[in-house]
């Protein structure tokens, strides 16, 4: 009998759980994951927060909790906390009431929204996001309804850093009302995030050229340890008026990957949208995941509303990003001890999660193959998959690699 569903082509991997499961599936007790964008402790394992297992037992014993449908835009108390998190307390779009919040499904979840958003109910189509950017980019805003996707300028693979002058030729070439795409902090995968000074330059040409803002925040607290430190750009924008939308995740500075943590800040300049905005991303929730799922957001807006386990959500923070910095600062270390040949000072100028190592897919797979070592094909590695047992083993494989 003919099937509906015979003659379906292959879709490509995605790149990411492919390479985490070849590592999943290799035998060889040399393996290391470099792979996915999750952190772990020293010993190689994931790590619960202390201060999410501590919000999780108080959420347990609370017999008042029950599981009720939350609102489709989700739950007020994280929508504010979320909202207070990525503008700052004090932020004057706050004071103003220029700001709308809608709880999602992780970062993946508010891309998803506010894209959708942007194309169907704004006609917003046209979207531009940085060369080399995070995997998902792209499907995301095509489902959401975009038909131009472009990039911009980002990254100089020569010099290892951000290509500002052709980032700004790109931006200003752009035609007006695009969309653009920004990393807050953190950016993935290159590690490299504009100076001050750089932001001050994107910022003023995306006003001088009517483009629209888009931020994705989804390591704040890892690039600099500080979560006010890093939402910077943002809050600078906001300074200089601009509108814009901001999708947040909490899978990894909260360590709550698969519960999807995700909220949609949304900055206006007149207030008075907000009724008929709220009315139509109710539409677009509806028919996507109908309302949120409420565990995850409880702990969070339960640990940032608290100072006491805000102060323990800080210092997690700090643990987890200082152990990447050392293990920045080892493999820096190991590989010029090594004498490999190259330059690695790139390593520890990064922030974040992750290093643009500038190993070349061949590389890559040499990698895979005889060592063992598992990363992205375009060079990414996660640091957290180093610790002091196998920095050195890397280190050595990373030597062979280019000398081969
Ligand atoms: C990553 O970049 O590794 C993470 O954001 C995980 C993912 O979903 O791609």
């Amino acid at each position: 009998m003919s099937s509906f569903f015979a003659g379906i082509p292959m879709a490509a991997p995605i790149e990411v759980f492919h390479m985490n499961n070849l590592y999943l599936q290799e035998t060889d007790p040399k393996k290391v994951n470099l792979t996915i964008g999750a952190y772990r402790t020293e010993e190689g394992k994931p790590w619960v927060l202390p201060v999410v297992r501590t919000a999780e037992a108080a959420l347990a014993a609370d017999e008042t909790l029950n599981h009720e449908y939350l609102p489709v835009l989700g739950y007020e108390p994280f929508s504010k906390e979320a909202t207070k998190l990525v503008l700052g307390a004090d932020s004057p779009a706050i004071k103003e009431d220029r700001v709308i919040g809608v709880q999602c499904l992780s970062g993946t979840g508010s891309l998803r929204a506010g894209a959708e958003f942007l194309a169907r109910v704004i006609g917003l189509k046209t979207v531009y996001y940085s060369n080399p950017t995070w995997g998902n980019h792209d499907l995301v805003f095509t489902n959401a309804g975009f038909t131009s996707l472009n990039s911009y300028t980002y990254w100089d693979q020569i010099n290892r850093k951000v290509d500002i002058d052709n980032l700004i030729k790109d931006l200003d070439a752009a035609p007006p009302k695009s969309v653009i795409l920004l990393h807050g902090c953190a950016h993935n995968p290159t590690g490299m995030d504009p100076t001050k000074d750089q932001w001050k330059q994107i910022c003023e040409v995306v006003k001088r050229k009517n483009l629209f803002t888009f931020f994705d925040i989804a390591y704040q607290g890892f690039a600099s340890g500080d979560p006010d430190a890093d939402a910077w750009a943002i809050r600078y924008f906001i300074e200089q008026g601009v509108e814009m939308v901001i999708a947040q995740s909490f899978a990894k500075n909260f360590g709550l990957y698969n519960e999807r943590v995700g909220h949609l800040t949304i900055v206006v300049n007149d207030k008075s949208v907000i009724p008929s905005f709220k009315s139509q991303m109710q539409l677009i929730i509806r028919a996507n995941w109908s309302n949120p799922p409420a565990h995850g957001a409880k702990i969070v807006a339960k640990v940032l509303a608290d100072p006491a386990l805000c102060q323990q959500w800080f210092d997690a923070i700090k643990a987890m990003s200082s152990r990447i910095r050392e293990m920045r600062a080892a493999l820096r270390a190991n590989l010029e001890k090594l004498g490999t040949p190259g330059t690695w000072e790139h390593i520890t100028q990064q922030i974040g999660m992750f290093s643009y190592t500038g190993l070349t897919t061949d590389q890559v797979m040499h990698l895979v193959e005889k060592h063992k070592v598992f990363l992205l094909t375009d060079g990414r590695i996660n640091l957290c998959g180093l610790n002091t047992k196998n920095v050195e083993y890397v280190a050595k494989a990373f030597d062979e690699t280019v000398r081969t």
